[in-house]
């Protein structure tokens, strides 16, 4: 993996550009921020998941080998950090039709992933997919989260009634060692989860069982996925700001929201990191999204991530990025080496001024496209990043995936802001208990169910 942070500064971009005044002044507190990261080990368990799983490690691959050897299909049921992980290694890392495959041209199991609780997307995936055929991973870390627990209920009735009382046989659980109600099931019914340890949050669980459930049944080496991570992290704990790219994204990305750049665009040139976007979007936007900093004050930190794909968004989103304001950074990613070379043949008509591209390759051509794109934007002055990873397999994405979580950790500590923690979700979340009738949450249903003061003149009937 290779890192160019060159146009985030001034000399590339210009005026909006960083300057090294301000690289040297956020610099400073780069002792701070390694003091913090080195002793933080609680809060940050998810450190160790590439070191300390090896026994973990075999007991998932048999358990994906098994579930590949008696099912035809695999679904997570899991939300947030307990589905994006296994979306973005699946698409990293397999073939982009997967399941339309021929089961010998597969791994295993068909592979799918519900993270929503839209009746139509859960109807459809039933629609195609025999329920005894199908295994389930239920994850949930708290164990009690509203739309898993729905899912899990719809899915447990199903397998009733198709394959009767054995329908535990088709479901597995991956919770928190103790507490929540996924755990108070796998003790009644004797199941022994996989467990999601103390001090690795939901976004920075994909290389926990979270992820590495999936990682088995898609027949990948979890050891490469944790060699990926270690590359990371043998670069990512140093104390030195230009020998750790985890501190310079998170420093940069820091100056840039001080200089008013409140939008982070990751943007991939490959179709497989589209799941690895949106697994950034959540890892940014949910660690470094805070209304207090850690000493109490009310500072609303944060960067919006907005995931774009290249080069398909070159003809949408482009434009606003290159001719719009100066409000957000770019990080590019390119791929070198592609699975597939995909050469432009000369076709059995004349393509008249077309004809150029005869005998190049998609792969020039893609390449190509994101070194232009790069070249305007910063032409246009506004900040960006070139990551390049060399191509895509467990040990590249892993290490890019591990980079991000150790840059997101900086960058809350830049901010001064807990990156651990979400209580912004809390409110959301109990809200919609109270709407669901769960008890104890009566005193929130009356408030909400309580007439809002609203100016009919700003309601639409069409
Ligand atoms: O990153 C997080 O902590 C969240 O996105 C959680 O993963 C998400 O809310 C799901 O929580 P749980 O795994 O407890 O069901």
């Amino acid at each position: 993996m290779r890192i160019d942070f060159n146009n985030m500064l001034d000399t590339a971009v210009g005026e909006h550009g960083i300057t090294m005044a301000e690289v040297e002044a956020e610099a400073a507190k780069v002792p701070a921020v390694h003091a913090a990261m080195t002793a933080k080990k609680d809060e940050m368990a998810w450190r160790a998941l590439p070191y300390n799983q090896d026994a973990i490690a075999r007991d998932i691959t048999d358990k994906g080998n098994w579930i590949n050897d008696h099912f035809q299909n695999f679904v997570v049921l899991g939300i947030g950090g307990s589905a994006l992980g296994s979306k973005a290694l699946f698409t990293g890392t397999k073939h982009l039709r997967y399941n339309e495959l021929k089961r010998a041209e597969r791994a295993g199991c068909r592979f799918y992933v519900v993270d929503n609780v839209d009746p139509d997307g859960i109807q459809a995936l039933f629609d195609i997919i025999d329920p005894a055929e199908t295994c389930f991973h239920v994850i949930s870390k708290s164990g009690n989260t509203v739309e898993t627990m729905s899912q899990f209920m719809i899915v447990l009735h199903m397998l009733k009634e198709t394959i009767g009382d054995d329908f535990m046989r088709n479901i597995v659980l991956t919770t928190d060692k103790e507490t929540g109600i996924l755990r108070n099931i796998a003790n009644a019914y004797n199941m022994t989860p996989y467990v999601v340890p103390d001090g690795v949050g939901g976004r920075f669980s994909v290389l926990s069982p979270v992820g590495l459930v999936s990682a088995a049944v898609l027949g990948l080496d979890i050891q490469m996925l944790f060699e990926g991570a270690r590359k990371a992290d043998e670069k990512c704990t140093k104390s030195d700001l230009y020998e750790n790219p985890a501190y310079m994204y998170a420093m940069l990305q820091t100056i840039a929201m001080h200089k008013g750049c409140n939008i982070s665009v990751m943007m991939p040139y490959a179709d497989g990191l589209a799941n690895t976007a949106e697994w950034y979007a959540q890892l940014w936007a949910e660690s470094l999204g805070k209304q207090y900093d850690l000493s109490g004050e009310i500072v609303h930190a944060g960067q919006t991530p907005v995931r774009a794909l290249g080069v398909t968004d070159q003809h949408s989103q482009i434009q606003l990025y290159t001719e719009g304001p100066f409000d957000k950074v770019i990080t590019f990613v390119g791929v070198e080496n592609f699975d597939t070379v995909m050469p432009i043949p000369k076709p059995p008509i004349d393509v008249q001024d077309a004809s150029y591209l005869e005998g190049q390759t998609l792969n020039k051509l893609i390449a190509s496209e994101l070194a232009a794109t790069e070249y305007a934007v910063t032409q246009a002055g506004k900040m960006n990043m070139m990551v390049t990873l060399s191509e895509l397999g467990p040990v590249e994405l892993s290490e890019f995936l591990f980079f991000l979580e150790m840059a997101t950790a900086a960058a809350g500590e830049f901010l001064g802001i807990n990156a651990f923690d979400q209580p912004g979700v809390e409110a959301g979340k109990i809200a919609t208990f109270a709407l669901m009738g769960r008890s104890g949450y009566e005193e929130k249903a009356k408030e909400l169910s309580s007439p809002k003061a609203q100016n009919d003149k700003f309601i639409f009937e069409l």
